[in-house]
């Protein structure tokens, strides 16, 4: 288990301003919460707090549930990392797909109107079917699975409640979680070669990934930049295919990358994904000082995590 919890980080409120973090125990929420420490006073959200001071509970399918957390904390800034983030579990399950991701945003957004919180909402390239090769911030959703869907709904959603929301669309986020699970396609990628397991890859499928390290400075950039309202992609400068990028880990890692198997069509049983979902990011370097990296970039900073 990562550090979940530095009694320092209560104790100079005055200096730095208060960060909600909803969903903490995930992947980019645990990086988020160790990243964040440097500008603001982090107070931490799960469902199975940890019991120590630092932390708060929250279900933000439950309202009272979200309601409470934020009369605990008091935050000045939120950010939203919470969600039903596997893409073949939304396709099936459904229903909690929807409480989850579309009415826990809403329960966050009221929330933060309520209490005068900035809120950073993260949303995905999912939006998208990935038929167009590249996507700028006000190009219309057309998603192609149900993830897709209720991230495109809740982005909408989101707005409607708090239009000053800063909405974050990303691709594939690369880098290891700071906790004990969460969704991470590395750390899934580098068991799979120490165990010798073959990596079934989609040559077909073509993203911007983004490093779990840049992704929290600019998060952290947008947060503080208080003139920042609406949509803004992040991602890398250009793109990779999932097998060109299973490969460079593997050649990165030192396993065989002749476990990385090319995988040239769509096959059952898996939610149907954009082909091309390029984010543009032209929006992000008006607003954000750090740098937009190339994949190779991305990549050389994820695989250092591991
Ligand atoms: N990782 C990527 O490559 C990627 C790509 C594009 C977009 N995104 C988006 O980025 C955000 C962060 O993703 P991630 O990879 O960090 O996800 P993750 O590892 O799956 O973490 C999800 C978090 O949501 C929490 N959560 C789930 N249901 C909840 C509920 N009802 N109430 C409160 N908390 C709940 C989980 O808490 P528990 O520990 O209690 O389950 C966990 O902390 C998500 O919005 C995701 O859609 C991620």
């Amino acid at each position: 288990m990562g550090v979940w919890y530095d009694p320092s980080i209560m104790a100079d409120e005055k200096h730095r301003p208060r960060l909600l973090i909803v969903g903490a125990s995930g992947f980019v929420g645990s990086r988020l919460a160790l990243a964040a420490r440097e500008r603001f006073d982090v107070v931490c959200t799960g469902r199975r707090p940890p019991g120590e001071a630092g932390w708060v509970e929250i279900d933000i399918t439950d309202a009272a549930s979200v309601e409470r957390a934020f009369e605990q904390a008091r935050p000045r800034y939120v950010a939203l990392l919470a969600a039903m983030s596997n893409i073949d579990r939304c396709e099936v399950e459904r229903e909690l797909a929807e409480r989850v991701n579309v009415e826990g945003a809403v329960n966050v957004a009221r929330a933060c109107s309520r209490h005068g919180a900035r809120l950073l909402f993260t949303s995905t390239d999912a939006v998208f079917d990935g038929t167009a090769g590249i996507y700028h911030e006000d190009d219309p959703p057309c998603p192609a699975n149900f993830y897709g869907e209720t991230k495109a709904r809740a982005e909408r959603a989101v707005a409607d409640v708090l239009p000053s929301a800063v909405i974050v669309r990303l691709s594939l986020v690369l880098g290891t979680s700071a906790a004990s699970g969460g969704n991470s396609y590395l750390e899934k990628v580098a068991g799979n070669l120490k165990a010798g397991n073959p990596i079934i890859s989609p040559t077909y499928e073509v993203r911007n990934p983004i490093d779990v390290g840049t992704l929290c400075t600019l998060l952290t950039e947008l947060l503080l930049e208080e003139g920042a309202a609406g949509i803004f992609h992040i991602g890398a400068s250009d793109k990779i295919s999932r097998y060109e990028l299973a490969r460079a880990i593997a050649l990165r890692l030192g396993g065989d990358p002749a476990l990385i198997v090319p995988q040239t069509e769509p096959v059952a049983g898996r939610a149907p994904r954009g082909r091309d979902d390029f984010l543009a990011t032209t929006r992000l370097s008006q607003v954000c000082r750090t740098r937009v990296p190339t994949c190779q970039e991305v990549i050389e900073r994820a695989v250092a995590m591991v």
